[in-house]
């Protein structure tokens, strides 16, 4: 993806992590600094021509990644540029991938509720032109070491076919647990700790808990709610 700034100087680095405070990286020496704001505005476009592109992909009626719905959570954004093209000598993106902390109520293979805080996955966009080239394995394994988590411990926010297969491919993972929401875990989860988890007792009634767990998926309210 390509826009009318220059990606490369904006994005030092091919993998660019972002979080709420969408702040633009340091600079490279040398580079002309325009003004912070110029900088931050940029940034907000990408993010939010990222996530339409994304929910293009997806056929979702809203995108769910965007700048002030960055801003307004605690979600972490890894950027890829392309670092062999250079369109224009101003750079492009290759794709991103949108993770974040989530309070769920997950069921175990004993259909006994769990309150769990794992990463999930929320939102994973490459650029129609170059998927199936190895990209999306590049930003999903930079995302595991720096949020130091094994593939087996995170929650998948409504999947997608593509994602299903790519999950299984690079990580193995193919046997889910049954929820009743939205999100996918996978055998394991529930090998490891997922501090602050904590175990609810199993007996107790359907009714008593709600298994809903905030996807943002499902709402389809338009960016920025
Ligand atoms: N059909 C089937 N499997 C696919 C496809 C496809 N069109 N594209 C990628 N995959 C899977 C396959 O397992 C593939 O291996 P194969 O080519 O040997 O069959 C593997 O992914 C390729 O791995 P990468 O090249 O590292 O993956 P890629 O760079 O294509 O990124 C991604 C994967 C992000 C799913 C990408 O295909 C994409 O953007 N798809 C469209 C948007 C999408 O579905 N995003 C996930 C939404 S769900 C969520 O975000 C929680």
């Amino acid at each position: 993806m390509e826009f009318p700034f220059d990606v490369d100087a904006l994005l030092p680095e091919r993998i660019t992590v972002l979080d709420q405070h969408l702040r633009p990286p340091a600079r490279r020496p040398g580079t002309t600094t325009p003004a912070r704001v110029d900088l931050q505005q940029q940034i907000m476009t990408i993010v939010d021509e990222l996530g339409k592109a994304s929910a293009k992909a997806q056929h979702l009626p809203a995108p769910i990644t965007s700048a002030s719905r960055m801003q307004s959570n605690r979600h972490v954004m890894y950027i890829l540029k392309d670092t062999s093209a250079r369109p224009a000598g101003k750079g492009a993106i290759v794709g991103f991938l949108k993770v974040g902390y989530k309070k769920l109520f997950v069921l175990d293979d004993r259909e006994a509720h769990n309150e769990v805080e794992p990463l999930c996955i929320l939102d994973f966009y490459i650029h129609e032109s170059l998927q199936r080239h190895g990209h999306g394995r590049e930003l999903f394994q930079h995302m595991l070491q720096k949020e130091r988590v094994e593939p087996h411990q995170l929650a998948i926010d409504r999947p997608s076919q593509k994602l299903l297969k790519f999950l299984n491919k690079h990580y193995n993972l193919e046997t889910t647990v049954p929820q009743v929401n939205n999100f996918v875990i996978f055998e394991g989860f529930f090998a490891h700790q997922h501090p602050p988890a904590r175990k609810l007792p199993p007996k107790r009634a359907e009714g008593d808990i709600k298994p809903y767990s905030s996807s943002d998926r499902e709402s389809g309210l338009p960016q920025g709610w």
